[in-house]
């Protein structure tokens, strides 16, 4: 994708999107954050820090457009995006109710307390039966590193679902369009900038099956009329890294180091 600007001495410039990203960001350019904070597995509380940069460069090529996320998880990346307009759409219905709730009705969320190994069991087999936003929260908030429905953390350790609550509350959800979506079916639109943090190829916590070829064929489609940013650790060929940072993963890695990405595709 090229963009064009006005350059000091009066004429047009027209460069190419990569080119550009590569030359302007020096490490010190880091932005004043926000500290959001729900627990959440794949989240990108820590690192979106480092990339941002990148989001909101993209946002100044198009400040009359929307700022979207497919992918909005535990909204750890969008809240620190500053714009005008953000949605952030997830498949996960229960999860969605979760930060509606948070978002309109935080003294209900307050007031919920850590339920008992055999309570969630009950929960996770039986979640018709409960308001949505309620098995959003029994669902992710008492699991070993907040994985959707995964084990029931130790008993010692209930704690963590009252810091897991507070964080959420914690977190400025006011100006955000949330809204439950599979990705492939939301309105991408022209002008304006994405942000995919899909599940990784190589782990999916989220107990929804994901097609990384279709996907990566709807950031290419997506990619015509919009700067579109993938997270992962590998993509094809025809993708391009503008970002890295080794890492290591906390979840089922042995203490193997990777590399986070950030990725734009290279038509
Ligand atoms: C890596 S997490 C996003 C984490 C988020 N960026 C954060 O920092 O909190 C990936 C999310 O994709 C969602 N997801 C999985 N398949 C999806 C699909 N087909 N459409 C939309 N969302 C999907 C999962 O429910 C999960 O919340």
């Amino acid at each position: 994708m090229l963009i064009a600007f006005q350059s000091p001495l009066g004429s047009q410039v027209t460069i190419h999107l990569l080119y550009w990203y590569r030359c302007v960001y020096p490490m010190s350019d880091l932005l004043q954050l926000q500290t959001p904070c729900m627990r959440y597995v794949g989240s990108k509380r820590r690192l979106g820090r480092f990339f941002i940069r990148h989001i909101q460069r993209a946002l100044e090529v198009y400040p009359n457009g929307k700022y979207i996320e497919p992918f909005v998880g535990g909204c750890n990346m969008i809240t620190q995006v500053n714009h005008h307009t953000k949605i952030g759409y997830d498949a996960n219905k229960y999860l969605i109710a979760l930060l509606h709730e948070a978002k309109n009705n935080p003294d209900k969320l307050r007031q919920s307390t850590c339920i008992s190994r055999k309570a969630y069991e009950y929960v996770k087999a039986h979640m018709d039966e409960f308001q949505a936003w309620y098995v959003g929260a029994m669902g992710f908030l008492p699991t070993y590193g907040c994985i959707w429905m995964g084990s029931y953390m130790n008993d010692k350790e209930r704690g963590r679902f009252v810091k897991g609550i507070n964080g959420l509350l914690k977190q400025n959800l006011a100006d955000i369009h949330l809204i439950n979506s599979d990705y492939r079916n939301i309105p991408i639109g022209k002008g304006n900038v994405i942000y995919c943090d899909p599940p990784y190829i190589i782990h999916n916590y989220y107990g929804i099956p994901f097609n990384h070829e279709e996907f990566y064929d709807w950031v290419r489609y997506a990619s015509r009329d919009n700067i579109v940013f993938v997270s992962e650790y590998e993509m094809p060929d025809d993708f391009d890294c503008i970002w890295q940072m080794q890492i290591r993963p906390q979840i089922n890695n042995n203490g193997r180091l990777r590399y986070e990405k950030l990725f734009i595709y290279r038509p």
